[in-house]
């Protein structure tokens, strides 16, 4: 679905989706000539990099293999608390493979700190990160981030794989969340 088609939940439009593709054309790009002559393991995790993942994979013009984890955060309400929990495994060994690690998002930053410590523990012979969006002013712990698509505000966002109570995911863009919608 497109953003008009949820007009009303939606305080503003951030990203359209042809945006959202010239971005990450464009870091595919960096991508291709950073792992050139090598075969890259994209590992997404579930369920909100789903769409960023299909949109790169595709996008590339190299041979990757793709694998996919689910983690959750322990933790009392909406915010993360870096103590996460693997619901859903890697099937690949990551020893001596590239490793490149694609998210839809990073707000604090502690799901992620906790996931490349965990595959580096794999002996991966590189591991980097493939972030869409990122909210600055969030960030509770510095993960280095090698692709990032857009710096975000500090707000509730949905669409392009991120939800809100499971909705959203297949919107066809990111907004920002209309307050009367959770509160
Ligand atoms: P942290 O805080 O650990 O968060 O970097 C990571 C996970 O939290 C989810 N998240 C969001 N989901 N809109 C969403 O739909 C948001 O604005 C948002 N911020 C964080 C997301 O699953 C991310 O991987
Ligand atoms: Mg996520």
């Amino acid at each position: 679905m497109q953003p008009s088609d949820v007009a009303d939940d939606l305080s503003a439009t951030l990203l359209s989706e042809q945006q959202i593709r010239e971005k990450i054309a464009e870091l595919a790009r960096r991508v291709e000539s950073d792992y050139a002559g090598e075969r890259p393991l994209l590992v997404g995790v579930l369920k909100g990099a789903v769409m960023v993942m299909a949109d790169l994979a595709r996008e590339l013009k190299m041979h990757v293999d793709l694998d996919f984890m689910a983690v959750s955060s322990y933790g009392l309400g909406t915010e993360s608390s870096g103590v996460v929990r693997i619901l859903k495994d890697l099937d690949a060994d990551l020893s001596g493979r590239h490793v490149l690690i694609v998210e839809d998002i990073i707000d604090s930053g502690l799901t992620l700190a906790w996931l490349r410590a965990n595959l580096e523990s794999r002996g991966p012979a590189s591991l980097e990160i493939f972030a869409l969006l990122r909210k600055p002013d969030a960030a509770k712990v510095n993960v280095d981030v090698k692709y990032v698509g857009f710096d975000i505000p500090n707000e509730f966002v949905v669409g392009y794989g991120l939800d809100y109570a499971e909705q959203y995911r297949n919107l066809r863009g990111v907004g920002v969340l209309a307050p009367h919608i959770y509160s």
